[in-house]
């Protein structure tokens, strides 16, 4: 069958597609636009797509042949999956491959803020440093601090168990229970409200959906200590940028760390201007390990899916009831 890959991936997945399928990859290394995805992609049995792509009712539709969409991220918000279960076809994404990684960046962020990293080499390189200063680039401690955990899912659960070797206390907001983190941080769930009024690190990790849109806007972040970070690797829309500009330019909270953007790729030049955030280009993934392991799994969903299995990571495995 002809798998269409939207962008060059890691060579591990292309190769174990090819031992099964005819592939075709973008010749273009940028995201393609919907009409050059339907166009590039019109006879295709297969879809292996990224995060970037906007995979929605009228993509589905205007590809006629499409029996697999196998997502090469863990989320998957991109993917119109409602309608690609009408249609029965399978989605697929790639869950377990990246938490460490993304869990270490996101850890990355929050030293990044809490010590002024990116501040204080700019400086270095520029010059600046003529001496040891008592008052130089002060930060904030980490180290015995509480955690404030905004979905305890995969990553946000890795993220949480890191903490360890720093001693905090974490607070964790989830609609279950999280055993692992009760159990080895003695972790407690709380309520958005609670968390935000007591946590000095807050992470988010929540999937984008219609509920945790805009779920950090003015009022909760107002909630937040003078003191607090506030970290996101999950998706840009569940914080109001807007809100959180005004809030990093009047310091109502110490800092910001992200990796996302409520317009990716566009980041606000008022966000640009600020030293109190850390902005990362959407690297969450981004180990070679880590991705190369992402493509096998892609290419092991769509080869499951194209053979009219359930794909090991399918989002919406009702279809096959
Ligand atoms: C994903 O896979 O959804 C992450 O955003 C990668 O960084």
């Amino acid at each position: 069958m002809n798998v269409f890959v939207t962008r060059k991936i890691p060579q591990s997945g292309i190769s174990l597609l090819q031992k099964h399928h005819q592939v075709t990859v973008s010749n273009q290394d940028s995201v393609l636009t919907k009409q050059e995805i339907i166009d590039q992609a019109k006879d295709t049995d297969g879809l292996l797509c990224l995060l970037t792509d906007t995979i929605d009712e009228e993509v589905i539709s205007s590809l006629p042949n499409l029996k697999m969409i196998a997502n090469y991220a863990v989320g998957y918000n991109n993917v119109d999956v409602s309608f690609a279960s009408k249609k029965k076809i399978p989605v697929s994404n790639t869950p377990d491959v990246l938490t460490d990684t993304t869990a270490e960046l996101a850890w990355a962020l929050v030293f990044a803020v809490s010590r002024r990293i990116v501040e204080s080499d700019s400086f270095s390189r520029a010059g600046k440093f003529k001496g040891w200063g008592p008052m130089l680039f002060l930060g904030t401690d980490v180290t015995k601090k509480t955690l404030g955990i905004i979905g305890a899912g995969r990553i946000g659960t890795a993220m949480a168990l890191k903490s360890q070797g720093f001693d905090m206390n974490v607070l964790y907001v989830n609609p279950h229970k999280n055993e692992t983190l009760e159990s080895r941080l003695n972790a407690q769930k709380t309520d958005l409200k609670n968390l935000l009024k007591k946590s000095d690190v807050i992470s988010i990790h929540v999937p984008l959906t219609d509920e945790t849109h805009h779920l950090i806007s003015e009022k909760e972040l107002k909630m937040m200590k003078e003191t607090a970070l506030l970290i996101n690797t999950s998706r840009g829309p569940v914080i109001d940028e807007n809100a959180l500009i005004t809030a990093l330019e009047n310091k109502w909270i110490f800092g910001a760390g992200l990796d996302v953007y409520e317009h990716e790729p566009r980041i606000p030049e008022r966000l640009k201007k600020l030293d109190n955030v850390v902005l990362l280009p959407h690297t969450g993934s981004a180990t070679k390990e880590t991705r190369s392991n992402m493509a096998v799994m892609a290419a092991e969903n769509m080869i499951a899916g194209l053979s009219g299995k359930k794909p090991p990571n399918c989002v919406n495995p009702k279809i096959f009831e």
